[in-house]
Parts: C-alpha cells; structure tokens; sequence
C-alpha cells in the first residue's frame, strides 16, 4: 500500500501521457470514455452536493479509476467546489486529500501480486489551486495515511495481532516523534491491582498488555500542572481476538472479531498524528490489549473481580469482555488529571441494531462534547449520533455479589449499547460519585468497524474515528 503522489498544475494542456482527465457534472451517469486518445472519466453530479455526498463521490472517484486500472488520473479542483458545500477552500481541500488516499487503499498484504500487479492510483494531478489549498490536501493525505495505518493493524488476522504485537506496533507507529511509549506486562498490571485486565486476558496464552503513550506537546514538565496544560485521554479497545471467551461466541459471531482491538488501533494512530502535526496539546493513549479466549484459566460467568478503581464486577457474560477490561483503563485515566476522557471501543452488537452501520453511538453526560464531537464528525466523514445515559439505566447494572454486573442483570436484550455505556461511567466517575470526575465520551464504533457495500471502499476496517479524534484534539481550547 502505497501513499497516494499527489501533483499540482496550473493548466490541463500541460499534462501528456496516459492520464485519466476527471470531468464533474451533471451528466446521466458515470463513465468512462475513450475520444481521440483522451480518456475521460465523467462523474455524475448535481447542484445538490453536499458534504456527505462530495466523500462518496471523491471515493467514487478513485474507485472507478481502479476500476478501469489508470495510474495516473488529473481534475479540476473547481469541479468539486459545490454551491451547497458552505466550506472555506482551505477545509474542501483537507477532505479531498484525506478522501483520495483513504479511497485508494487496499489491504493486500496476504494476497499474491498478479503478473500485472495490483491496480492502484499512484499519482493525482489537481489543476486549480492555490498555495494554501495545496498544502491542505497534502494534510489531507498525511491524515488519511494514519487512518490507513489504522485499517492495516485491524485487518491483520487474529494469529498475526496478538497484545504483544499490537503493543510493537504502537512503539513503531510514534518511531523518531516524540511520544513516549511504556508497555505494562502481567506482572506490572498485578502490581498496580489492574484484576479486570488480567481477568479477561488469563485464558489465552498470550500476554496480556497495557500500553501507554504520552505526548506532551503543550508544555515542559514543570508546567503540567496547570489547566490548561490537563492533557486529553484517549483510551482505546485493544481485544484483539474476541472468542466470547467461555460464553463463546456461535460460529456466525466469531470471523472478523480480530478487529476487537480497532479502537486502540485509532488511539495508536491518531497520538502518531498529533505528534506527526507538532500540535501543542498534550495527549495520552491508553490501550489496555489482552485475547479473550476459552481454556482452562479463562475467567467465568459468575466470577467476582475487584478492578483497580476498588469496585467489584460481577462477570454476568464473558463476552462483554471490552468493558471489563475498560474499566481499569478508565479508572488508569484519573491519574493523568485529565481535561477530558474519550474511550473508543468496538463494544457491543446492540449499537449496531440501534444504528445500522452507519454512525458510531456517542455517549457522554456533557452537552457541549456531544454537540462539538458529533458536529466535527459531519465534518471529517466519521459520524457518530448521541445515544442516551441516564441514571435510571444504572439499576440494571447493579449487581448481587458483587457492585456492577457487566451486562443487565436480568440478561435483558433490549438497551445493551447503553447497559454497557452505563457500566463504563461508574469507572470514571468518583469512587463514591462525589469526587469531581472529568469530561468524559464513549464512542461505540462497533457500527463502524468495518466498511459497507456502497461506501466506495476497500472491504474491512474503515480506521474509524481517527479523524475525528484528530480534528478534536487539533481543535480543542
Ligand atoms: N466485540 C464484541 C462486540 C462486537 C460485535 C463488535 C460485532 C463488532 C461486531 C463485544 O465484546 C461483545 O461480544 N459484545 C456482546 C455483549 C453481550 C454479551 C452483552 C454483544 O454485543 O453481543
Ligand atoms: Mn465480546
Ligand atoms: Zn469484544
């Protein structure tokens, strides 16, 4: 997988050679079309485009030209300045560099090259353009990188993803930027009383690990104390083979669960990114990764675990394992003195029955970090729509033996993206709900883990909400 070249031109009758010219308009249909030696591809459009249209008509864009197997295609960057689009130039280009290269990116890795080789787009000429937009679509397509990145770590199969790896792949990631990367091992995670970890994680043969990874972009030590130096947590779902553990999963739910770690996959790439952009914030990953599996040690239905935070939970189901394991990443959080907490986690089916696929589910009890995330994911095509978290829903979760059930305690089928949001609020609020606990989201991206048919995207993960994390931190004040 190979970035996306991207070249600029102030005139079409400059450019020679076997290249596909793009043509914008609002013709019947799209295709392409061979006249007097000129290839043309000719994308269907109308006056009505709008955000949400112009990313899938970028992809489209791209899609086809790896259809008809051009290398080298060229536009217009007037073409796709929509009427309805409301958007400074600077913001359009972004997208559309971010949209080019997410477009162009194929997971290949285990497939034998044709003799022809694969097809992709190797090389983008956009005509049109000032200084300024030109440097914003090369952002676009160094933020597009990281979310590819993001999609190869969940693509890679399960054998090939264990905690070990994930945690090789998050030091590899911040290579040569300044981001400190420290990696908690079993005997570490005892010592600092993380049993909800080591619990989901004691089945598999697979060390279960914490990785941690700071940036302090912001300030110098001596002033991170200081308001407005409280650094942002991003905290990130790292199973990276869910089996369901004991309450195993049917043979249907089983394919495609090495991708149970792609939210720690987004927070590994986006701290990549902001360190990557020199931005003065100061961010920290938390990605606690173990595989849930069934054997011999695997913990049970009915076990009792005291998490680090000093609550007990009372495992109703092994396979609602991610928040088991949140919880004491959540609870780990705290010690930073955060600003705000985002924990990003492929959590439950029942977000994508409430959801379809095409939005991630938005928890949080702040109504300005609801309406800023979900506002900003409109924005960089990573959608997500607020779900609720009241606490009439906390009666659900409590528990007999012991203080929090990790599903509802009656085993009801209804509500379970919010009996999970729920469960995962009582880890980062105060140990007796007094203490003043920081902002904090869940994003449920179980909806989208993985791309739909129609998306004009490659088949798999989606690298979701890398962008949104981005332009969220990049944003922040
Ligand atoms: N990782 C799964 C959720 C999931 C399922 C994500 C499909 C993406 C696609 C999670 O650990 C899980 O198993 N959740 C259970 C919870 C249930 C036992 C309350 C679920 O959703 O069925
Ligand atoms: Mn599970
Ligand atoms: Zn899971």
């Amino acid at each position: 997988m190979n970035k996306i070249k991207i070249n600029f031109e102030n005139n079409r009758k400059d450019l020679k050679g076997d290249i596909l010219f793009v043509s914008v308009g609002p013709q019947n249909r799209d295709e392409v079309v061979k006249e007097n030696g000129v290839k043309t591809l000719y994308l269907k459009s109308d006056e009505k485009v709008n955000l949400r249209k112009l990313f899938l008509l970028v992809r489209k864009m791209i899609a086809m030209a790896k259809g008809v197997k051009t290398e080298k295609i060229a536009f217009d960057f007037n073409d796709f300045k929509f009427p309805n689009l409301k958007i400074k130039d600077e913001e359009l280009g972004e997208i559309i560099g971010s949209e080019l290269d997410f477009a162009n990116y194929e997971f290949w890795e285990y497939k034998t090259p044709p003799p022809e080789g694969f097809s992709e787009v190797k090389e983008v000429i956009i005509i049109n353009t000032t200084k300024k937009i030109q440097n914003a679509i090369l952002k676009g397509v160094v933020i597009a990188e990281e979310v590819n990145k993001t999609r190869s770590l969940s693509n890679t199969p399960g054998g090939d993803m264990t905690p070990q790896i994930l945690a090789s792949k998050a030091k590899e990631a911040v290579r040569g930027l300044p981001v400190k990367v420290t990696v908690l091992g079993e005997k570490e995670m005892e010592k600092q009383n993380m049993r909800a970890i080591l619990s989901v994680g004691h089945g598999s043969d697979e060390e279960s690990k914490f990785i941690i990874m700071e940036y302090f972009g912001a300030s110098p030590i001596s002033d991170r104390g200081k308001k407005k130096n409280k650094p942002i947590v991003l905290v990130g779902k790292g199973v990276t083979f869910d089996t369901g553990g004991i309450n195993l999963k049917p043979s249907n739910g089983l394919l495609g669960m090495n991708m149970d770690m792609s939210g720690g996959a987004s927070v590994i790439h986006t701290l990549a990114l902001v360190a990557k952009m020199k931005l003065k914030k100061n961010v920290i990953g938390l990605v606690p990764s173990v595989e849930n599996m069934a054997s011999g040690k695997s913990y049970r239905p009915g076990d009792v675990i005291r998490s680090m935070s000093g609550k007990t939970i009372e495992v109703l189901n092994t396979d609602a394992e991610g928040r088991v394991i949140l919880a004491d990443a959540l609870f780990y959080s705290q010690k930073y003195n955060p600003e705000v907490v985002i924990d990003i986690a492929t959590l439950t089916g029942a977000a994508m029955v409430a959801l379809g696929e095409r939005a991630s589910a938005l928890f949080t009890t702040d109504d300005n970090l609801s309406k800023t995330l979900e506002m900003i994911g409109e924005r960089v095509d990573d959608f997500v729509w607020r779900m609720p978290l009241w606490e009439e829903y906390e009666n659900e979760i409590k528990g007999s033996l012991g203080d929090w059930t990790n599903i509802h305690n009656k085993d009801s089928r209804y509500g379970g993206a919010i009996y999970a949001a729920s469960f995962l609020h009582q880890f980062i609020k105060g140990k007796d709900g007094s203490e003043k606990s920081p902002k904090w989201a869940h994003i449920d991206m179980a909806p989208r883990m993985v791309a739909m048919a129609g998306e004009n995207l490659a088949e798999g993960a989606l690298g979701s909400p890398v962008r949104l994390l981005y332009k969220f931190i990049e944003e922040y004040n």
